[in-house]
């Protein structure tokens, strides 16, 4: 991987917040351990008993019980918040032992502005931000959730979300979490719908000390892209909020069996954390042993890397708490040292320039589709004035075939007429109109037959007279 030691150094800052005594706590009478000075931004902690074991502790800023989530937001995460859309990388942790106050002041109670806390605080900043920032600037920005429980990675949106994940590096951009989802959202409440989604899947079982106590490790990332489309200027930055299992010695949580496995492999990632942190802030050490565990390999940016880091520590101000209160404070004081070397992220393509390659490339299909779909509708208007062309046609011939049906009535009516008219069928007047016609026709043939009769009796006769002239001849001849 690069040396990423490059750009502005910067301090981890630390801050300190002390939660209220609880109903049972403060019904008990219960001794306080921690002085809190506002002023000079320090701590006091005292056995009340042993006044000599006095301990002082300064960091960058502490908060009281009656701090409010909206103090502790302003100051621990606004400025890290702010600069994320410039595409700094950001990260905000939460440690303490179990019930100090860890996800109450990551998480809160987010049913209520009020009470709300540094996530759902960063979702308002986020998006308010973008809505003020100039109109040729756009913005992605996604988000993922997961959870390191017993060394094993679970994503926190996935519909699946018991599917293990594992680590990979990328060369430039260092450790990610192979397939895990990540959603771009674009507004607040999608992106509290994600994160109330992801915080139903967290596992949670309970121990001696609390009957809800978190035993993994949640990382909540919120990646904001920003491109100047005036520069074509990409920037990235990436916020992670990371709110850690109890730090409380096993001891204490009386874990047995798999409790014990549990505890340990939780261990593993927070001792791994402290051994990283130890290194981080010796100038002596070279080696920093990331790599040991899957919350130091993610974090790996965040500690001694590209990042403007805070944390906070949360402590719980009861007596019987005391050791577990220093041990917090002692580590806090370390992380103090941590520098890290922050710079913008340039990109020359994000995910906005996938997104407007993709967008451009949709649209082109889209044109195509459209021009396809010019033809198919001449075709299908051709198609139709053809259809009805041959309605029109179809029509024609009926009414053609009606107009010869009729004529072929009237045909066989007037056949009738003609050709059926059997005698029967013929009126008086014409019967013997038509015997009449029959009957001068006899006659006709009669006297036809008279006339030669007359011919053969007139020729006769001829013949009578010439043999009468032959004979008298004869006789004048015979002197008969
Ligand atoms: N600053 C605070 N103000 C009011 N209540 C708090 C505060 N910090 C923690 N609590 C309450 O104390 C309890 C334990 O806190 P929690 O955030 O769950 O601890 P952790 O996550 O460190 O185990 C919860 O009931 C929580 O509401
Ligand atoms: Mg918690």
């Amino acid at each position: 991987m690069e040396d990423r030691r490059v750009g502005r150094e910067e301090n981890v800052r630390v801050y300190v917040r002390v939660r209220p005594l609880n109903k049972n706590e403060s019904q008990g009478f219960v001794k306080g351990t921690i002085e809190i000075d506002k002023e000079n931004d320090s701590i006091r902690l005292n056995n009340n008993e042993y006044r000599e074991y006095e301990k002082y502790f300064r960091f960058h800023g502490v908060f009281s019980e009656e701090s409010s989530q909206m103090q502790v937001y302003q100051l621990v995460a606004a400025p890290i918040v702010d600069t994320v859309l410039n595409g700094f990388n950001g990260t905000i942790l939460a440690y303490g032992q179990t019930g100090s106050g860890k996800t109450y002041t990551m998480v809160g109670d987010h049913s209520s502005e009020e009470l709300q806390g540094i996530i759902p605080n960063s979702f308002t900043q986020i998006f308010g931000k973008i809505s003020t920032s100039a109109a040729y600037r756009s913005f992605v920005v996604t988000v993922t959730f997961l959870e390191i429980y017993n060394e094993e990675i679970k994503d926190l949106l996935a519909p699946n979300s018991d599917k293990k994940l594992v680590i990979h590096e990328h060369k430039k951009y260092g450790s990610f979490v192979k397939d895990l989802s990540g959603f771009t959202v674009n507004s607040v409440q999608e992106m509290m719908k994600l994160f109330t989604k992801g915080n139903k899947n967290r596992t949670t079982k309970s121990n001696a000390i609390n009957t809800r106590s978190s035993r993994s490790h949640a990382i909540f990332t919120i990646m904001v892209e920003s491109k100047n489309r005036n520069t074509n200027e990409t920037t990235i930055g990436k916020l992670n909020f990371v709110d850690l299992a109890g730090s409380e010695r096993l001891s204490r949580t009386k874990a047995t069996g798999d409790m014990l496995k549990e505890a340990s492999h939780i261990n593993l990632s927070l001792s791994v954390l402290g051994n990283v942190i130890s290194t981080l802030v010796d100038e002596k050490a070279s080696h920093v042993p990331y790599r040991n565990s899957k919350l130091t390999r993610l974090l790996q940016d965040s500690l001694g890397g590209n990042s403007k880091t805070a944390m906070i520590a949360t402590l719980s101000i009861a007596e019987i708490d005391y050791d577990e209160s220093y041990c917090t404070l002692r580590y806090a004081t370390k992380v103090r040292y941590i520098k890290n070397y922050v710079s913008a992220n340039k990109k020359e393509d994000g995910l906005i320039a996938s997104f407007e390659k993709q967008i451009q490339e949709l649209r082109k299909k889209i044109q195509t589709i459209d021009d396809e779909q010019k033809i198919k509708r001449q075709k299908q208007y051709d198609l139709k004035m053809k259809i009805n062309e041959k309605k029109k046609i179809e029509d024609e011939i009926i009414n053609t075939e009606n107009t010869k049906q009729e004529l072929v009535t009237k045909i066989e009516k007037l056949q009738q007429k003609i050709i059926v008219g059997g005698i029967n069928l013929l009126d008086k007047v014409e019967e013997q109109k038509y015997l009449i016609k029959q009957s001068s026709s006899e006659l006709q043939t009669i006297y036809e037959k008279n006339k030669n009769l007359e011919e053969v009796l007139t020729n006769k006769g001829k013949e009578k007279i010439e043999l009468e002239r032959i004979y008298t001849s004869f006789r004048k001849k015979m002197k008969i």
